[in-house]
């Protein structure tokens, strides 16, 4: 006889997410070209790199000691100070002031700091608003916090105001802009859709954020994931930027894509008053992320292997994304109905399917691409369970992990599975 275990509502409500059954599939079927993994690239993860910064750490053994000791709920201090100088350095003019080393928590990835944002600022009910498609990993976290996502409208420049605007006042009308706490974007080469929030709508969410403030406070996570991974064109300001008070914009940074996703460093920039409520739920988890990876990125950063590193995976992906692109060229273009955008950077294609088409989880074009040999992320995963409705003819397609051969392979395959459901 089973009996009933006693697990928390918290525990039933993170369930299982989307990425394990993705991962079931892929494991299933061992020659599958997966195309759906956001892994990083195995070729380009740094082991020189990580020899020479863990001696480094290692050659002194009072620092080995140091290392090998807890560290501070906030993290290694010299690495707050390299990460909050980068960001300084990369944003260039702020509208009010300059965020201080205070304000930097390190965490085990930025999905800890999302994690935490989300159990400090979330009520079971609460609201965050979240561009359409969005992070899938971020509307589960969402969803075992028992909070509500709910979906805005982007185009090709990102979250779009208005819809912003108009959602904000809708909820107002019905009498929930309370619940609202926050609203989350992924602002460079956005996942899935690839898209990166302009300039211009940068000072504009933040703008319209402080405005409904009135209303009860509102926060913007500005999750900056893929920062690092351009391939063309100037870089943006963080939308901490245009935070002229310094009390609106929350920046989650992570290393996993532009070094090691298995040194699991990232980090916050919080505004001022979220940093001790923070710091408190971070204290009862684990007063404090891996000391050692923490030593170890600063010693990438103290030896100067980061800049040369990160050159070398942005030519890798870079061709890599040619190859997708090509190939898409080559095998889709003639497809009626399938658009994609060029992406300037980040880890992935957002692909439109022609309208209608059942790219789902339980959908035929899964089952056919599976057959041919290639697996996808259902775009469907990445729409908020409100709003903006959701998409069943989108997928989302990495050019992070397969060889360039693979990928013309894995798109081949993905045409050949379309064609059959035209
Ligand atoms: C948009 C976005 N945010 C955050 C993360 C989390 O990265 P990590 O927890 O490894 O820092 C990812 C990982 O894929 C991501 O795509």
């Amino acid at each position: 006889m089973t009996t009933l275990r006693p697990f928390s509502r918290r525990a039933h409500g993170f369930g299982q997410q989307p990425i394990s059954e993705l991962m079931r599939m892929a494991l299933a079927q061992t020659e599958l070209i997966s195309l759906a993994a956001g892994f990083v690239d195995q070729a380009t993860l740094p082991v020189e790199e990580t020899q020479q910064a863990l001696a480094a750490v290692f050659a002194d053994a009072t620092r080995g000691r140091a290392a090998l000791q807890y560290g501070t709920n906030a993290g290694y201090l010299p690495l707050r100070e390299a990460v909050l100088a980068r960001l300084i350095a990369a944003d260039g003019e702020y509208a009010g002031t300059r965020p201080h080393v205070d304000q930097v928590i390190l965490t085990a990835g930025s999905n800890q700091m999302l994690h935490l944002v989300g159990e400090a600022l979330l009520d079971p009910g609460d609201i965050v608003l979240c561009a359409a498609p969005t992070y899938f990993v971020f509307i589960g976290l969402l969803a075992g916090l028992s909070a509500r996502a709910v979906g805005v409208a982007i185009d090709g420049d990102g979250m779009i105001p208005e819809a912003l605007q108009e959602t904000l006042e809708r909820l107002k009308r019905s009498g929930e802009r309370e619940r609202v706490k926050a609203i989350y974007t992924t602002s460079y080469f956005e996942n899935p859709s690839t898209v990166t929030l302009s300039r211009e709508r940068r000072r504009q969410v933040v703008e319209i954020a402080k405005r409904h403030s009135a209303d009860g406070h509102l926060y913007v996570i500005d999750d900056s994931a893929y920062r690092e991974l351009r391939y063309s064109g100037p870089d943006l300001p963080s939308m901490r930027a245009f935070d002229e008070t310094g009390e609106t914009v929350i920046v989650a940074e992570t290393f996993s894509k532009s070094f090691s996703p298995g040194i699991r460093v990232g980090w916050g920039v919080l505004p001022p008053e979220l940093v001790g409520p923070l710091s408190g739920l971070k204290t009862s988890i684990d007063f404090g992320s891996p000391h050692l990876n923490q030593q170890l990125m600063s010693a990438v950063f103290e030896k100067g292997l980061f800049e040369p590193h990160l050159q070398v995976l942005r030519e890798s992906y870079q061709a890599k994304m040619n190859a997708m692109l090509a190939a898409l060229d080559d095998f889709m273009a003639d497809v009626p109905g399938v658009r994609w955008q060029r992406p300037t950077g980040g880890l992935y294609v957002w692909l439109e399917l022609p309208e209608g088409l059942d790219a789902g989880p339980g959908g035929r074009l899964i089952e056919h691409a599976l057959a041919e040999g290639v697996l996808y992320v259902p775009g469907e995963y990445c729409y908020p369970g409100e709003g903006e409705r959701a998409r069943k003819d989108r997928i989302r397609l990495s050019f992070g992990v397969q060889s360039a051969e693979n990928i013309r392979r894995g798109i081949e395959a993905l045409a050949r599975a379309v064609r059959q459901l035209l």
